[in-house]
């Protein structure tokens, strides 16, 4: 105990200044946070009336010595520095002062906000990068810049910046493209971490940059990958479902068994998804291009087997021979053109589904 109270001595002696650990004054606020040319106010209170007076400190609108007060006010109208730390004192009969300064927090929001990229359209797996500037920021020290894509932050950047007037800072975004990316929109939002959570400065719209809206370019990929393997029943309609992704958007060929001339010169077959009466088993092949490439889907269609009862058979054998009347007369009118798939039959934008 004894010791203790030694050493609690000889630390008061070595501060130097022992009325500071007992004179306790109060500064309300404690903490001023203020943008540049705005004002503030801010009252210290000394909890011993046994004072000789109390004071602010400042470089600017001070307040001078004043007598028989234990609080006092202190306002700035108009924030001329960055750099502020005003102090309030007060004297004690006893001769001895103390002291409380009130840290204060010089702000100023960016002057603009931009993105900077050379590039529009990327290929799928370049590296590509975004920079964004912001414009005499203060202070840059409680600088972050947020990088959304799409609503998801994929990068925050802080800046390791000593400097309490207004700086220009840039933060650099690198990215790979990737095919998802394609459409996506993306943009920087600075912001000052001045703030405890969910206070905030005087509420105005968020700073941002305007969005970029990423062009990613990659070649035709199916959405449903494996080929398709179907049995169908004569005259059965079937979907052949095609569908490619793309940038540039794909475009598409079909393939037939027993191509006809007439199909193949048909320039319109475009289309990602053909409904088409089912007439001959065998492979359809569609082919999705761009001038990024090329993928291939094979469809191997077979005729369903039919029942094996009596009934079954002769209705079998009966649409056999229809088939074969059909191909019959399909070759034989094929000059006049009559042997086609209905032109109607192919309807874009059907969704593929049980056939
Ligand atoms: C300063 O604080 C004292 C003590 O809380 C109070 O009596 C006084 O009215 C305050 N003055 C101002 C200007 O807020
Ligand atoms: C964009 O960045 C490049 C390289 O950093 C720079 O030379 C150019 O001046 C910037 N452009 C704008 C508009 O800031
Ligand atoms: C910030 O910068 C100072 C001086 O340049 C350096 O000493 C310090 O390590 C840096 N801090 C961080 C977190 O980078
Ligand atoms: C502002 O930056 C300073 C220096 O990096 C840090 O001490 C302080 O906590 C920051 N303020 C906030 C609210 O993050
Ligand atoms: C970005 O794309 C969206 C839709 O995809 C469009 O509405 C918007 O105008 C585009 N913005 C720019 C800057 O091109
Ligand atoms: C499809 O791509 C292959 C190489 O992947 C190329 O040899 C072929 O010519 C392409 N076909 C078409 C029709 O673009
Ligand atoms: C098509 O399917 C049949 C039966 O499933 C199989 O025998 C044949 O090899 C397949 N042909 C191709 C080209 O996949
Ligand atoms: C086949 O599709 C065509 C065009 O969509 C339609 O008119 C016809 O009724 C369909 N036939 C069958 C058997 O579903």
């Amino acid at each position: 105990m004894v010791w203790s109270f030694f050493f609690f001595g000889l630390l008061i002696a070595c501060t130097g200044n022992p009325a500071s650990a007992s004179c306790s004054l109060q500064i309300s606020p404690p903490r001023v946070v203020v943008r540049f040319g705005d004002s503030f106010s801010a009252n210290c209170t000394s909890s011993s009336d046994q004072t000789n007076g109390m004071g602010w400190e400042s470089t600017h609108q001070g307040v001078d010595l004043t007598q028989g007060v234990t609080s006092l006010p202190f306002k700035i109208d108009s924030v001329p520095e960055w750099k502020m730390e005003p102090m309030c004192y007060v004297n004690s009969r006893d001769g001895d002062q103390c002291t409380k300064t009130l840290p204060v927090t010089v702000y100023k929001m960016p002057d603009s906000v931009s993105l900077n990229y050379s590039l529009t359209k990327v290929e799928e797996g370049q590296k590509y990068y975004i920079q964004c500037d912001i414009a005499n920021v203060a202070p840059a020290r409680n600088l972050s810049v947020l990088w959304l894509k799409g609503n998801t932050i994929i990068k925050l950047e802080t800046f390791n910046e000593s400097s309490l007037s207004p700086v220009s800072k840039s933060s650099v975004l690198t990215l790979t493209a990737h095919r998802d990316d394609d459409g996506a929109e993306i943009w920087c939002e600075p912001k000052l971490n001045l703030w405890p959570e969910e206070q905030g400065p005087p509420s105005g719209p968020p700073v941002r940059s305007v969005k970029h809206n990423l062009t990613v370019l990659y070649p035709p990929t199916f959405n449903k990958l494996e080929d398709e393997t179907l049995e169908m029943t004569v005259g059965e309609n079937m979907t052949l479902n095609c569908n490619a992704k793309g940038n540039p958007p794909p475009s598409y060929r079909w393939e037939f068994p027993k191509f006809t001339k007439e199909w193949r010169d048909k320039e319109e077959v475009i289309e990602p998804i053909l409904t088409l009466p089912f007439e001959l088993p065998g492979v359809y092949t569609c082919t999705a291009y761009s001038n990024r490439g090329n993928v291939t889907k094979y469809f191997n269609i077979s005729e369903a087997p039919r029942s094996r009862t009596t009934f079954g058979v002769m209705v079998g054998v009966g649409v056999a021979v229809g088939v074969l009347l059909l191909i019959a007369g399909a070759y034989f009118v094929a000059p006049n053109g009559t042997f086609s798939f209905n032109k109607g039959g192919y309807q874009p934008g059907t969704p593929s589904g049980p056939v």
